[in-house]
């Protein structure tokens, strides 16, 4: 059945499919006046598999229109045939691929799945297919079985196993990214005979920039624990350039949808290049989350700032709930990411129904330098704010919570599932509260809700769960803050199953999915305030329900 968008658990401001599973956004770009949504999709199934590229459109970012498939599963060139070493074997093996039925668990039928990627505007031609055309680079993933010497088309050698494959493919579109055709029998454009590191089913993900300064596109893409990175003149040929080393485990979660990002720094005209990358397990929460880096580009070579750049990878966001995030092409002097809300270490549990998977909110991301360095603030777009249905004053002014014991204020004029909070708060050194914050999507008897706050002792913004009684209990996620504040703002964005927090006009994040109270979903839309152990100034809390 086609979705409602009136179930239980379905966000009303975030994108989700209306029917079947979604995950990492694909392809995100401005294209005359209208911003294109791409993502993973599978058309048939409320679960992973069957991967094609879905497709929304935005006029304003905030509201999405969904699009029919605009690149299915495919089987193109059926046959392969290649000789290559991989990783964990010592002598080169034979692949010989063919789809037929039954050789493979995920994937029965024998088709190719059409993996992340990307999509530039080629303006000015130079692939060949017409000016402003739109050109997708995806991952094409498929398996092969293993034979050894001893065989013909005719007459196959003996199967030593089955292998996945993933190679970069080229489609381009010249109806405005409705449909896209597959570059001929060109494809592969970057075969899995060229992954720098052997690893034939860890090779995926290409997001294609333009580098203005050496006048060339250039497209990262993961191979197992690095970044390969590749460029081209003429959008069809790709030549290896340099690889990206990881400098020390990070969970040893393999690195997925990497993205070279140049962006001037605040206040000046200088440019730097941020990699930002996808790891799959041992983020700060838990499981999948993304990382970046800062440095600069040479035309062939990333080079960060140094050596404790790789080291020290810095978070983009620090709830379970950011992947896969990639930015918007041709959005000058703008960088706009969107991540899938999502983890991949939990998400099979989620269960909604008849869709799987949302985005979060696309946010605008600023490369700023302080003492500390370089670093990434992040911020709603601007255009959320038409959401708004205007501002509310919430009554709270000043907190005095005895020692040992929580003060809670309940805001009676306003409540709600779907609004943004505001919050500034500040205490003195000597009276710091042990914790203050908000209490979201609370039920009415107060003992069931989400906290939104901070702990000046150990100097953590948390997201603290335990007392929402959903039906999938993960940890609680913080994130510490720099130096030792006396005040803090909260801008939370509550959706029915959604909360981000920017915290300090976005200098960390926290973005989780969370279930309010399974059973009795109407009755957690209450808003309070609370402190602990302390007292704590409001001067600014204001509420506004966001447009459904
Ligand atoms: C990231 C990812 C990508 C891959 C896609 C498959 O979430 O694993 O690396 O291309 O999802 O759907």
């Amino acid at each position: 059945a086609a979705g409602s968008y009136q179930e239980p658990y379905r966000n009303q401001y975030h994108y989700s499919a209306k029917q079947n599973w979604l995950n990492d956004p694909n392809g995100l770009i401005k294209y005359d006046g209208v911003y294109h949504m791409f993502y993973q999709y599978n058309p048939q199934g409320n679960e992973w598999g069957n991967m094609s590229w879905g497709h929304a459109t935005s006029t304003d970012l905030v509201h999405w229109k969904e699009q029919d498939v605009a690149i299915p599963e495919s089987d193109e060139n059926a046959w392969v045939d290649f000789w290559m070493k991989t990783k964990d074997d010592a002598k080169p093996v034979h692949y010989l691929g063919r789809p037929t039925t039954n050789w493979d668990v995920w994937n029965p039928n024998g088709k190719r799945y059409i993996f992340s990627g990307s999509v530039i505007l080629d303006k000015d031609n130079v692939a060949g297919f017409g000016k402003n055309t739109l050109i997708a680079y995806y991952t094409s993933t498929y398996q092969v079985a293993v034979r050894d010497d001893d065989y013909s088309k005719d007459q196959l050698g003996n199967l030593l196993g089955i292998r996945e494959v993933q190679e970069q493919n080229m489609a381009y579109s010249t109806d405005g990214g409705k449909t896209f055709k597959k570059y001929n029998n060109q494809n592969p454009v970057i075969p899995v005979t060229q992954v720098p590191t052997s690893d034939a089913g860890n090779f995926r993900d290409p997001k294609v920039v333009y580098d203005e300064a050496n006048k060339q596109w250039v497209m990262p893409v993961v191979s197992g624990q690095e970044v390969d990175l590749f460029t081209s003149t003429n959008l069809k040929d790709w030549t290896f350039q340099s690889a990206i080393k990881r400098a020390h485990d990070v969970g040893n979660g393999v690195w997925e949808c990497p993205e070279l990002i140049p962006m001037k720094v605040k206040g000046t005209n200088k440019t730097k290049w941020v990699l930002s990358l996808s790891v799959q397990q041992g983020a700060p929460a838990g499981g999948s989350g993304m990382q970046y880096f800062i440095g600069n580009f040479d035309g062939k070579k990333f080079i960060p700032d140094s050596d404790e750049t790789m080291k020290n990878p810095q978070w983009l966001d620090f709830g379970e709930d950011f992947y896969a995030g990639v930015t918007f092409g041709e959005t000058p002097g703008r960088t706009i990411m969107l991540g899938w809300m999502s983890n991949w270490n939990y998400v099979g549990e989620q269960k909604t129904t008849p869709w799987h998977g949302e985005m979060t909110l696309p946010r605008e991301l600023t490369l700023v330098r302080d003492n500390s360095g370089y670093s990434l603030k992040q911020a709603p777009v601007k255009e959320v704010n038409q959401l708004s249905q205007g501002e509310t004053a919430l009554d709270v002014r000043k907190i005095h919570a005895r020692a040992q014991s929580e003060k809670t204020i309940d805001i009676k004029n306003f409540s709600g599932t779907q609004y943004k909070v505001s919050a500034d708060f500040s205490w003195k050194k000597n009276q710091a509260p042990n914790r203050l914050g908000v209490k979201l999507r609370a039920s009415e008897d107060g003992s069931k809700y989400v906290a939104v706050g901070y702990d000046p002792s150990s100097k953590q913004v948390y997201l603290d769960r335990t007392k929402d009684g959903e039906s999938i209990t993960r940890q609680n996620t913080k994130v510490k803050l720099d130096g030792n504040p006396t005040n803090i703002k909260l801008a939370v964005y509550v959706d029915t199953s959604s909360i981000e927090v920017f915290v300090n006009n976005g200098e960390k994040v926290l973005t989780q999915v969370v279930y309010p109270n399974p059973e009795q979903p109407s009755d957690s839309k209450g808003l309070a305030f609370f402190a602990e152990s302390g007292k704590v100034t409001i001067t600014r809390a204001v509420g506004e329900h966001f447009e459904s």
